[in-house]
């Protein structure tokens, strides 16, 4: 790969261009970097290479006589190449790890151009200059420090100036991910030590947690790389599938408080009911379906004093009764036997939670007050009894320790002589 770049300042890029790594390439003929100064070229006795800007307004304009003249004497010296005319300009397409890839593949010259003051007459864009590129949304006083980068980021890409194509295609950009974090010796520094499994000597270990960081820091710094990933590797959405997991249980829940329901939160109460029966028919459930239970029914828990109210942010997010057995219903079990006989037992009926805080803690923390409001009474145990098809409830259930304990059928109200599957928990 040779480079050339029309400058007005060659010396201090030279300086710059050939230390390091890109130094030795070039001593090696890897690569090859010319800084040719664009003052050698005017045709006038000044040398000058600048002028006013027709139509007026602040500073000079590069002018397109110089420019051409330079960019000729770089051609005349580069026939058989293939040649791209790059002008460095905040008005350009900008840079990335992808056109630096598409340099080194298409081309072996590249020409920079470097503008200075108010830029280059336009004329030489048109006439000369095959893509404008720029280094960010920023603009700089010349494009010097934008050639530098092109030229360092396109010349690290060339087979033989790093020492192995690895140094590379596992950084960050390559694939369209944020590199890991990199540690080196001491193991602590500052109290801070490096993760255990970069020294467990375990490659798949390392590999799999480099990986697994790469992720979360494309997603976390990088939201923009990561929508445009399209991950389809077994492993990597197996490390997602993780990540998220890792990052949904991290994640702060809502915070409630609870009160005893009063009248005024009947409207309130009403609406989550009536969610709770949506949600119920769309997913084919038989319950709550005829009109049960209506305001009437939780005015009387109120009464009762049974009726509570779960709140976030001072709204209602969620109702239950709980109240002391003995329940006439679950006094005739079917098909199956309670866990305790004839010791106190706490009852919890009519449980809602608003849609938006479904699968949130909040259904839990009311199962959690219900036991302690009860064992506070007296309770050895907590009962409670569900649809058979409310799948949802019957897991929720069974995930908070409620055993299936038979079958007991409702002995009032509108859905009277229904089936219901009975739960119970010792507490
Ligand atoms: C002060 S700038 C000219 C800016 C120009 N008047 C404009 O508003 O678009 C002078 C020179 O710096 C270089 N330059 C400045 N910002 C740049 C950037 N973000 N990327 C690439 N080159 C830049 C260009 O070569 C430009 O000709």
């Amino acid at each position: 790969m040779k480079i050339d770049i029309m400058t007005l300042f060659p010396d201090s890029m030279s300086r710059v261009l050939g230390e390091s790594i890109l130094g030795r390439a070039a001593k090696k003929s890897i690569i090859e970097i010319n800084c040719i100064q664009i003052r050698d070229f005017t045709d006038n006795k000044q040398n000058q290479v600048d002028d006013y800007p027709y139509g007026g307004g602040w500073g000079c304009v590069m002018m397109a006589q110089p420019l051409k003249a330079c960019l000729d004497h770089i051609l005349s010296q580069s026939e058989g190449r293939k040649t791209r005319v790059i002008y460095m300009s905040p008005q350009g397409q900008v840079f990335n790890q992808e056109t630096a890839k598409r340099f080194v593949r298409d081309y072996d010259h590249l020409v920079l151009v470097c503008g200075h003051y108010e830029g280059i007459d336009e004329r030489f864009i048109e006439e000369c200059v095959d893509e404008e590129i720029s280094i960010g949304d920023f603009v700089l006083t010349g494009g010097e420090i934008p050639a530098m980068a092109v030229c360092d980021a396109v010349c690290r890409l060339v087979p033989g100036v790093l020492a192995d194509e690895e140094c590379f295609t596992g950084e960050s950009h390559w694939d369209g991910l944020l590199e890991y974090p990199q540690y080196t010796r001491p193991e602590v520094w500052e109290g801070r030590a490096v993760p255990e499994v970069l020294l467990s000597g375990n490659h798949a270990r390392i590999r799999a947690w480099r990986r697994k960081q790469s992720l979360i820091r494309t997603m976390e710094r990088r939201p923009d790389l990561f929508a445009r990933l399209k991950l389809t590797d077994k492993e990597d959405l197996e490390l997602l599938a993780e990540i998220n997991r890792e990052r949904a249980a991290a994640e702060p829940g809502p915070v409630f408080d609870y009160r005893k329901g009063e009248p005024k939160d009947i409207n309130s109460i009403m609406e989550i009911v009536s969610q709770a029966r949506t949600f119920l028919k769309s997913q084919g459930v038989d319950q709550w379906q005829n009109g049960y239970p209506d305001a009437s029914v939780f005015l009387a828990d109120m009464d009762k004093g049974a009726c509570w109210v779960f709140t976030c942010e001072d709204e209602i997010a969620g109702v239950i009764a709980i109240s002391m057995g003995p329940e006439s219903c679950y006094e005739d079990m079917r098909e199956g036997k309670w866990l305790s006989e004839g010791t106190p037992y706490g009852v919890v009926h009519r449980t809602a939670v608003r849609e938006d805080f479904r699968g949130s803690s909040l259904a839990s923390e009311m199962l959690e007050l219900a036991a302690d409001l009860c064992r506070g009474m007296g309770a050895v145990s907590m009962r409670v009894d569900t649809h058979r098809d409310n799948l949802t409830m019957r897991r929720f259930l069974e995930k908070c320790g409620y055993v299936l304990c038979g079958v007991v059928y409702l002995d009032s109200g509108p859905e009277k002589g229904r089936e219901r599957l009975a739960y119970e928990k010792v507490l």
